[in-house]
């Protein structure tokens, strides 16, 4: 069967000196080099996943425990700006703040918004403390000179990447409510605070801040005896 194969190149080296070939043997095919810039851009990739894990890992890795560095909290901040459709940012709000509305949406906060931002929009909660990013004071500077189309876009959209759920399912007007209920946190009273408290889902508070609803009765640590003098029942009695 080999003897039908026709001459190769190592065939024709090993024959007899002096034979001729019978046809001009194909160019050997030429090694196959990799251009000199796919080269630098793969060791430059390399070089960029290596220094971001060593990065990741001198920053605390992924732990949500961690403070975001100047530097990705700025980052953070440009993204989501650019990322804000103008249109979206210029939309006026259609609801004014009416005293009413602002109870029913300080309600819908305590319900939905409070186990991570907390009632008073501090962000201080169990929830909140170990989200990273943390949600922002809600009341403070950045929140607050954000246009109320943005806030109304941040809360039907959530915020990607982080612990900032959409609710797009919600009535635009209660979600243009709950802005109003955000820029009233900076002047909300302990009054409307204790109210909102009602609403709020169990798990909002640390255990050493829940609210202790009645002292509870001490515990017996065993069953009294059934006559005085008479040995406690133990565990294992039938
Ligand atoms: C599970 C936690 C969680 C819940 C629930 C939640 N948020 Fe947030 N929220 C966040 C986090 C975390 C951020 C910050 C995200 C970031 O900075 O990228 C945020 C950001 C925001 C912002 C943007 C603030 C700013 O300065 O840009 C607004 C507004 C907001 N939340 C409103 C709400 C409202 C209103 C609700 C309820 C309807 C709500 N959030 C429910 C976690 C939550």
């Amino acid at each position: 069967m080999s003897d039908a194969r026709p001459p190769r190149g190592d065939d024709r080296r090993n024959s007899a000196p002096g034979a001729k070939p019978k046809s001009p043997a194909p160019p050997p095919p030429k090694p196959r080099r990799v251009p000199w810039i796919v080269a630098i851009v793969v060791v430059g990739l390399a070089v960029l996943v290596g220094g971001f894990f060593l990065w990741l890992g001198s920053a605390g890795g992924f732990s949500a425990r961690a403070k975001p560095t100047g530097i990705e909290a700025f980052l953070a901040r440009t993204m989501r700006s650019l990322a804000l459709p103008s249109r979206a940012s210029h939309r006026k709000n259609p609801y004014p703040s009416a005293p009413a509305a602002l109870v029913t949406a300080g309600e819908n906060f305590a319900a939905h918004c409070a186990i991570c931002h907390n009632n008073n929009g501090d962000g201080k909660t169990t929830f909140g403390r170990n989200l990273y990013p943390h949600p922002p004071d809600l009341r403070g500077f950045t929140t607050q000179d954000k246009s109320d189309g943005d806030l109304y876009y941040t809360i039907r959209n959530g915020i990607r990447l982080s612990g900032m759920p959409a609710f797009p399912d919600d009535s635009p007007r209660r979600t243009w409510e709950l802005v109003n209920f955000i820029r009233h946190l900076p002047k909300i009273t302990p009054r409307e605070l204790r109210q909102m408290r009602k609403y709020n889902p169990k798990t909002i508070f640390p255990a050493p801040l829940m609210p202790q609803s009645k002292p509870a009765a001490p515990a017996p640590a065993q069953m009294p005896p059934a006559h005085p003098g008479s040995p406690a029942p133990s565990k294992g009695r039938k």
